[in-house]
């Protein structure tokens, strides 16, 4: 394993999607060209799946320094309200697009840190939202909260809302490594808030834990797994730390690069945490995922309908998805657009009726084929080409570059199929970049994206 994982071990992309943001053609993109695409996506799928909404809520009242998402860091709540204004606002502009009104299939609330946000004023945000739309039979709302920040009025009031679904950040719970991340964050309120989720009557308590933290040994990882298997929660993420100092806005400078373990030790934390959950009875889904078998997520594994979007696995596949508020992407499918990043930009240009993107997309019919093989792979482990229109010209090139990891064992090529081996699995990010034709034509010079390891 250690001779793969130095072979492996190379920047690649997560693929939540195809094509990666770097590789967005800004040429042959435009507003007009993605609102058309919208408004396409929309008819086809609105009434028969729905549509999915994600809504990026940026603030946190303190910096993580390992954390990589798009954050705005303030104690002054009163940013709140303004925020939800605009982002009421950006939906608007959506809606009028359309003749008739969108059907919710999903809601997720991520960040940033929604719960840094008073149960009043997301209460005001989502009545706001469903005020122009109608959720579907089987919608599912779910939210990120802080342990440290989440009270039970936040969950009572979201779930008088709909919500079912809440995960929690946790990393790691060791009081060195919380002090080198700058998350100070007893068990007693992770305890409080999934006891609390739990007895308002939430269906599932997630938690997030990483593997590759700085200073984070085996004996953490076992330590973390044993705290939080004794809390059960019905599904975890154990996300792989990425370490991207080079990203504006975010802070990993707390630590140096001798802090983090080796690639080689980074790889053992994950297969014994593995192992462990394993034992405690969580069941592996795709790529950085494990749940009880009584959670959804799992049923959508098993069902072969697990699906994979910007918020990452999910069990409610729309083809369409909307991404709203700071730095958010949507998807129709046929189209990708990002909102602008700042938070002054984005109420300006949502104040002046403008739909707040600034890059985008427009996915030519190789990149739907191979953005639907790469799809599969994330999610099954396997994909076929037996159906004609998933061929594409640049296939044989890509079984190719998979001889060599078909002969490291990591997959067993077909003749109109490959397979991931259970070997090859937590190497799924490199087969998918054997896919990737954009990467393979134009090599990055810079570092763009963290190790795949
Ligand atoms: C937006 S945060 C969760 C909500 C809330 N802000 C909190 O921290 O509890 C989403 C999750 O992304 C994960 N995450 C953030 N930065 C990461 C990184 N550099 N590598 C891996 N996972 C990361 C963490 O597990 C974190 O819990
Ligand atoms: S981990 Fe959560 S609370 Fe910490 S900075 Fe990132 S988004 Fe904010």
């Amino acid at each position: 394993m250690c001779d793969l994982i130095q072979k492996y071990n190379i920047p690649g992309p997560r693929y939540t999607s195809y094509p990666t943001v770097p590789y967005w053609n800004m040429e042959t993109f435009s507003g007009k060209k993605w609102q058309s695409t919208l408004v396409q996506s929309f008819r086809e799928s609105n009434s028969a799946e729905g549509i999915s909404l994600y809504i990026h809520l940026p603030f946190c009242e303190q910096m993580c320094t390992f954390c990589g998402c798009h954050k705005r860091i303030t104690k002054r709540h009163d940013v709140e309200v303004p925020y939800i204004r605009s982002v009421l606002k950006e939906w608007k502009l959506y809606c009028d697009l359309f003749s008739e009104r969108p059907i919710i299939k999903e809601l997720h609330l991520g960040g940033g840190t929604p719960t840094f946000f008073s149960p009043q004023n997301l209460k005001l945000l989502i009545e706001g939202i469903l005020r122009r739309s109608k959720r579907s039979a089987s919608s599912e709302f779910s939210f990120e909260g802080h342990p440290n920040n989440t009270t039970r009025e936040h969950l009572q009031v979201l779930y008088d809302l709909g919500f079912r679904r809440v995960s929690f950040g946790i990393q790691d719970y060791n009081p060195k490594i919380q002090q080198a991340i700058h998350r100070v964050q007893p068990f007693e309120n992770v305890k409080n808030v999934t006891e609390w989720a739990r007895e308002i009557g939430y269906t599932s308590v997630g938690h997030d834990i990483i593997f590759g933290l700085p200073h984070q040994t085996l004996a953490h990882i076992e330590q973390t797994i044993i705290m939080t298997n004794a809390l059960r929660p019905d599904r975890l993420a154990f996300y792989s730390y990425a370490h991207v100092p080079w990203l504006k806005g975010n802070g990993q400078r707390g630590y140096k690069d001798k802090d983090l373990p080796s690639p080689e030790d980074k790889r053992k934390q994950y297969e014994t945490g593995k192992r462990l959950l394993h034992n405690a009875g969580y069941y592996e889904i795709g790529m950085d995922h494990f749940a009880l078998s009584t959670d959804n997520l799992y049923t959508a594994e098993a069902s072969q309908s697990l699906h994979r979007n910007f918020m990452g696995y999910t069990a409610s596949k729309t083809q369409l998805m909307f991404g709203l508020g700071v730095s958010s992407i949507s998807d129709s499918w046929y189209s990708f657009a990002q909102n602008v990043k700042s938070i002054e930009e984005y109420n300006h240009l949502v104040d002046n009726g403008i739909i707040p993107i600034y890059r985008g997309h427009i996915l030519t019919r190789e990149d739907q084929t191979v953005r639907r093989h790469i799809l599969n792979l994330m999610c099954t482990f396997e994909t076929s080409w037996e159906v004609a229109d998933l061929y594409f010209s640049g296939l044989p090139q890509v079984l190719e570059r998979l001889q060599e990891m078909e002969q490291d064992g990591l997959l067993e090529i077909h003749s109109e199929q490959i397979k991931v081996t259970d070997k090859g699995r937590p190497f799924i990010r490199n087969i998918c970049m054997a896919f990737d034709i954009l990467l393979h034509n134009n090599v990055p010079e810079t570092r763009l994206f963290s190790m795949t390891v």
